[in-house]
């Protein structure tokens, strides 16, 4: 596809210098339901697809519980190269600037005309204030729905890696069962 070859080959920020490569969206054409991510982490930066490390397994999860099938939705980030330092050996996440995310809507904006989805999901603050153009508050927003030209609605949820940073127990399955009904909730908008 034409978008994999460009994207791959982009330099519109600095992320690329540091990146493995670029990771594009994943899922069918006729999705009706898009989920955008903050960016590929270490793992996805390896294997070159989305929400395949540790808080692709959250996801999973969430989406098992909200009963929706994974491979119908397009899942995506709203920064395609991976944001890191280096500590010792280990690549540790870095979160994007405004800069770059709105670099990189460019690429959100062309799988969006593409798959031209009924409902997004912005998961975590990176991926709304790329979908919605402004900062808002993540927890504050997630009861909303916004109108997102031309023609699609978007909600507001936590991002799975949030999950991954819980402790405790209880709250760690609360968290999974509120962020499985913002799922299942865009899924009920979508119809
Ligand atoms: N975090 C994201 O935001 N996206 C991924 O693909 C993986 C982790």
């Amino acid at each position: 596809m034409r978008m994999d070859s460009e994207l791959a080959a982009c330099r519109r920020c600095d992320l690329w210098r540091a990146a493995t490569q670029a990771v594009g969206g994943e899922g069918p054409a006729e999705a009706k339901i898009m989920l955008v991510g903050e960016q590929p982490g270490d793992a996805e930066d390896i294997a070159g697809a989305p929400f395949v490390g540790p808080a692709g397994r959250v996801l999973n999860e969430a989406l098992r519980l909200a009963g929706l099938e994974r491979d119908c939705l397009y899942v995506t980030n709203a920064v395609k190269h991976f944001k890191h330092e280096m500590r010792g050996k280990r690549r540790l996440h870095k979160r994007p600037d405004d800069g770059e995310i709105i670099a990189c809507r460019l690429w959100l904006d062309a799988e969006r005309a593409r798959i031209e989805p009924r409902v997004i999901v912005a998961m975590g603050a990176t991926a709304a204030f790329a979908v919605l153009g402004r900062h808002l508050p993540v927890l504050g927003s997630r009861d909303k729905v916004f109108q997102v030209p031309p023609a699609a609605r978007a909600v507001v949820t936590v991002h799975p890696s949030y999950l991954l940073r819980m402790r405790d127990k209880p709250a760690w399955s609360k968290a999974l069962a509120d962020l499985a009904g913002d799922l299942r909730r865009a899924a009920e908008l979508a119809v």
